[in-house]
């Protein structure tokens, strides 16, 4: 245990899966850092138990959200009001300096040499390289920067509704002022520039050190098969060219994190693990009548995720769920779950 910590976030049980898979990769290359999550009450017990296993801290914070749908939307990204709840990781002054990375990133190496960095250091964000991107950065725990951000968000709010927005309002001048703080942008690589900029990506993709999994599709989404070792490309993904980080998400997932899962209970069988019967179920859920082929098809192509398990009760189901489910956030560990689905299918099969 260092005063020096790699630190993540979950709020729910899908992005738990994420930050698991993110702390194997940085025991996997050896830190010697302290890793730390911090989690809000709708994680499951059972999925505390397991960060445990992985992290040295497991830190209950409560849930900010910016409910500022405006700006979300136009970002494509309702569910993004959450991130807010990063700000906490301010308030970890136990740490003299943390790096902050998203539950959606993985290092390829050993990046320690991060804390050689200051505050804020971070790496350009793809979409407008002059805003960094807040999914990887270098920052000093302090309670009056904590509730710097506090106040500025609650007097201004966030130009994305998420934490990037704010965070680049706050650090207004790391565009310009000093270069050191420019993270190299192989320290969050986003998937999506793979294919944005590919010859770039052949030139200097060798050297990338940390992959974000940026965007709505996350690699837990995916059905993945361990005997190709590969994701299925059947997923409608178009940014998604170079499959080769998912598989490597994967193989440390099915290898590290699976049997943990197993082990606590959380998932009962190792095909729901690897969405493999998420599929068929959709398959099962049109074509036995409860709903029509066009409304399932059509949220599914509002989420643009092909592998998410359906809406259990696609008629029946109150207005909130059917929210949750088109801002893509279903809740396959529990309400969602393929134990339910196929539960509500046997009932019209019998
Ligand atoms: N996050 C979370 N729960 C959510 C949404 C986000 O815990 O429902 C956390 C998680 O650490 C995630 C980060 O906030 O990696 C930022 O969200 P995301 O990675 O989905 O944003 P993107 O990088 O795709 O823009
Ligand atoms: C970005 C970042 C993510 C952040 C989100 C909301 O896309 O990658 O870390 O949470 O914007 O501001
Ligand atoms: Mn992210």
């Amino acid at each position: 245990m260092t005063d020096q910590s790699f630190v993540t976030l979950s709020t729910n049980d899908s992005y738990a899966k994420g930050a698991l898979v993110l702390g194997s990769s940085l025991k996997k290359h050896r830190t010697t850092k302290t890793l730390t999550v911090l989690i809000t009450p709708q994680v499951s017990e059972s999925m505390r138990k397991v960060l445990k296993e992985i992290f040295d801290e497991v830190i209950m914070v409560d849930i900010l959200d910016s409910r500022d749908s405006a700006h979300l939307t136009l970002m494509q990204r309702p569910e993004l009001g959450v991130t807010l709840t990063k700000l906490h990781c301010w308030s970890l002054t136990q740490y003299s300096k943390c790096v902050f990375m998203d539950a959606d990133t993985m290092v390829l190496t050993n990046i320690d040499e991060l804390f050689e960095r200051e505050e804020l250091s971070a790496a350009p964000d793809p979409g407008w390289p002059d805003c960094f991107n807040s999914g990887v950065f270098v920052y000093q725990p302090s309670i009056e920067t904590y509730n710097q951000l506090l106040h500025l968000a609650s007097e201004q709010g966030s130009f994305d509704g998420g934490d990037q927005g704010l965070l680049n309002t706050y650090f207004s001048n790391w565009a310009t002022t000093d270069i050191k703080k420019h993270l190299p942008f192989i320290y969050n690589l986003s998937s999506t520039s793979t294919y944005s900029y590919l010859p770039a990506f052949k030139m200097f993709g060798v050297n990338t050190k940390v992959v974000h999994f940026l965007g709505r599709i996350k690699p837990w989404n995916y059905t993945y098969n361990p005997k190709t070792k590969s994701v299925s490309s059947d997923i409608h993904d178009p940014t998604m060219i170079n499959t080769e980080f998912l598989n490597l998400w994967w193989e440390i997932f099915t290898v590290n994190i699976l049997p943990l899962l197993l082990q606590f209970g959380i998932v009962k069988d190792t095909s729901t693990a690897l969405n493999k019967l998420s599929g068929l179920t959709y398959t099962l859920a049109f074509s036995c009548g409860f709903c029509r082929k066009e409304e399932v098809t059509d949220a599914i192509s509002r989420m643009s995720i092909g592998h998410l398990n359906p809406p259990s009760q696609p008629f029946e189901s109150s207005n909130k769920r059917k929210e949750r489910w088109e801002q893509g956030q279903a809740d396959y560990m529990g309400e969602d779950s393929f134990d339910n689905i196929q539960r509500k299918l046997d009932t019209y099969l019998q």
